[in-house]
């Protein structure tokens, strides 16, 4: 990966701000050394199993022979690091076999009733994923979907078609794993969702993809020697934000980064957004949104800054007009569009990955979830925990209660 937090924004940088962060950026670094449980996710080596990877990749092995369509359960964490990856990985227009649908982000009667039709005819297994066990969203959606597999297969065609992921102590989807003999993969307890993408939480899903899920934790692994980097970072998003720039855009220039961006949008927010703190981000595809949002980050309400996440070796084709490969022009649109926000007022860090892998995305994984831990470390703030999504979730429990 190559990191540049310095050309688009050194006018909005300078030592005294620095300074000021610096040496508790370096605190916080440490705590990486040391064994601390909310940092599990981290220390790859105490949760990443070879036992297990090699049975996630026998069972997905038989998926691919039994399966047309794996429907994966899942909201928030539980899915979206896989979307990312899987949407990365696939070349455009090529679906996988199994087919994966991510299920269980919506109410949406008219999806669902549209859902059921599509799987009719079709050999369809389940991984339903739930940290707690308990999400009203997947939960109701794996219910739904139960009811039409218990009309598709017998109790014993099921215990091969239904794979649970949730904690090892309690919750719903432990219990009717147990109950039915489903097979269950454990999420380790100090991991929360969206730090989990290492954990079978995505290895499973992704191998059944096709993924090759060693190089991609390979990849996190060795992503790991980027802390420095990730704390740089941190400290470039934490004073853009002292300077007003309260809303971060995520930029790239490839479509199917599309869903990273969205992974990336989960991460940091659920990480940093809390105690009336935290910068927003949001997404951006260019140059498609150069002729929507580009307008507002170029004339608008100066409150943002820009983090591109660019591709730098890649498939390319050549404009016979230009003489030029066209992955060249779109590197010259990145670099000029950067110099024209930076001029009014939207400065631009750059992160690049040599490519679109396995390896390189386990990379960018592990950076991006060390820079949102620091980011959030450095405005005091638990990056682990998510108040406002527990306080939205009770109400609606409390009145589904009232209604029954
Ligand atoms: O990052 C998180 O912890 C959340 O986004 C959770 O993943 C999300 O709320 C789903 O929770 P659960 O896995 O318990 O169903």
């Amino acid at each position: 990966m190559q990191f540049d937090f310095n050309t688009y924004t050194k006018e909005y940088i300078d030592n005294e701000a620095i300074k000021k962060f610096a040496s508790k950026a370096n605190e916080i670094k440490k705590k990486f050394e040391t064994n601390l449980k909310e940092l599990k996710w981290f220390q790859m080596s105490e949760y990443v199993d070879n036992a297990e990877l090699k049975e996630i990749k026998e069972l997905a092995v038989h998926l691919k022979e039994t399966t047309d369509v794996l429907l994966v359960v899942g909201i928030g964490g539980s899915y979206m690091g896989t979307q990312a990856i899987l949407s990365a990985m696939l070349p455009y227009f090529k679906k996988t076999q199994p087919e994966i649908i991510f299920v269980g982000t919506s109410l949406s009667s008219e999806y669902y009733y549209d859902l059921m039709k599509y799987l009719k005819e079709k050999r369809v297994s389940i991984n339903v994923i739930s940290k707690s066990g308990n999400t009203m969203e997947t939960i109701t959606a794996y219910e739904l979907l139960m009811k039409m597999m218990h009309k598709k297969y017998t109790k014993k065609e099921l215990k091969q078609r239904i794979y649970v992921t949730t904690n090892i102590h309690q919750g719903k989807l432990l219990e009717e794993a147990k109950k039915n003999g489903y097979r269950t993969f454990f999420i380790p307890d100090d991991i929360g969702g969206r730090y989990s993408i290492l954990t079978s939480v995505s290895l499973f899903p992704l191998a059944v993809a096709g993924i090759d899920i060693i190089e991609f934790l390979k990849g996190a692994k060795e992503g790991r020697m980027y802390l420095n980097y990730a704390s740089i970072y941190a400290m470039v998003r934490t004073i853009l934000y002292e300077r007003e720039r309260v809303i971060e855009a995520f930029t790239v220039y490839e479509p199917k980064l599309y869903y990273f961006t969205e992974w990336l949008k989960q991460l940091f927010a659920e990480s940093e957004g809390k105690d009336c703190k935290g910068i927003l981000p949001i997404s951006v595809v260019n140059p498609r949104d150069l002729h929507s949002l580009g307008q507002f980050i170029q004339d608008g309400n100066p409150c943002l800054f820009e983090t591109n996440l660019y591709v730098d070796t890649c498939r390319t084709v050549t404009l016979e007009k230009y003489h030029e490969p066209m992955h060249d022009i779109e590197h010259l649109v990145l670099e000029k569009v950067c110099e024209a926000h930076t001029m009014s007022g939207s400065p631009s860090n750059i992160i690049t990955l040599d490519s679109i892998n396995e390896y390189h995305l386990g990379e960018a994984c592990m950076f991006f979830m060390m820079s949102a831990a620091i980011s959030a470390y450095l405005t005091d703030v638990n990056p682990f925990d998510q108040p406002g999504v527990e306080t939205y979730k009770e109400l609606i429990a409390q009145n589904l209660r009232v209604l029954k």
